[in-house]
């Protein structure tokens, strides 16, 4: 498996401790180059976690999907790309926000994510948060916003990278969670893709998560999704 492979897949370090976290990247060895540290990491250590897996050599997913004020999120966002990771994200529901963000990255080499719609979020869910928009329709308008607003990419189901992709060029950055293997379980996500139709459709980087860090065998379940990484 070359570099330019395994830098397509991040596994999400969603576990309860960072003990925990540390005993998967160990198991995961030189397989994995790319992690996601999120909200249950953070209040156990996470940010150590990510400062350390840096040190090491790895890459360094922020999922902390911000979203404040203009003013908070520029202040945050300067404090954490003083950590050294490679991607933060940051809620891409206004241009304010995405401003501010970018204004507090200054000249940090640190890549900017907007999070579109989650792919946990159905039309039914935007009809209640009171959206007409079809999820792909709202993921189309926010990943223009972003890009405008000078984000170096999204966060966006597999769903929507094609339409993302051709709206946006090809240097913006479309990271996609909701990966599952032919007939893995959901869970709670609804809007799932395989590995094979993310990256045909212009997915730069897959997410996956439960399907790797809840398997029995997370070394195997990784080396299945690198193979089909390697076969996309
Ligand atoms: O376990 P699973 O593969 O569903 O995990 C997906 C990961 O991607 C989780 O860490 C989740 O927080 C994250 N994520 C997502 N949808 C988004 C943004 C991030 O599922 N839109």
């Amino acid at each position: 498996m070359n570099d330019a492979i395994r830098d397509k897949l991040i596994v999400a370090l969603d576990l309860p401790s960072s003990a925990e976290a540390r005993a998967l990247v160990a198991r995961l060895g030189g397989e994995v180059s790319f992690y996601k540290i999120g909200l249950e990491l953070l209040f156990t250590g996470g940010l150590d976690l990510a400062q350390e897996l840096k040190r090491s050599g790895k890459r360094v997913f922020l999922d902390m999907k911000l979203l404040d004020i203009g003013n908070t999120v520029e202040r945050a966002v300067a404090t954490a790309a003083r950590l050294g990771v490679d991607f933060l994200t940051v809620h891409g529901h206004d241009r304010k926000t995405l401003d501010a963000a970018v204004k507090g990255r200054g000249k940090a080499p640190l890549k900017l994510l907007a999070v579109t719609v989650l792919t946990s979020l159905d039309a039914a869910d935007l009809a209640e948060q009171g959206t007409t928009l079809q999820p792909g329709e709202l993921v189309l308008k926010r990943a223009r916003l972003a890009h405008a607003a000078g984000f170096d990419g999204v966060i966006a189901s597999g769903q929507e990278a094609a339409a993302v992709r051709s709206a946006t060029g090809r240097e913006f950055l479309i990271v996609t969670p909701g990966i599952r293997l032919p007939g893995g379980a959901a869970g709670d996500q609804a809007r799932i893709t395989t590995p094979q139709h993310a990256l045909a459709d212009g997915a730069d980087h897959l997410v996956v998560g439960r399907p790797i860090n809840a398997a029995c065998d997370p070394l195997e379940a990784a080396r299945q999704f690198l193979s089909h990484i390697a076969q996309a």
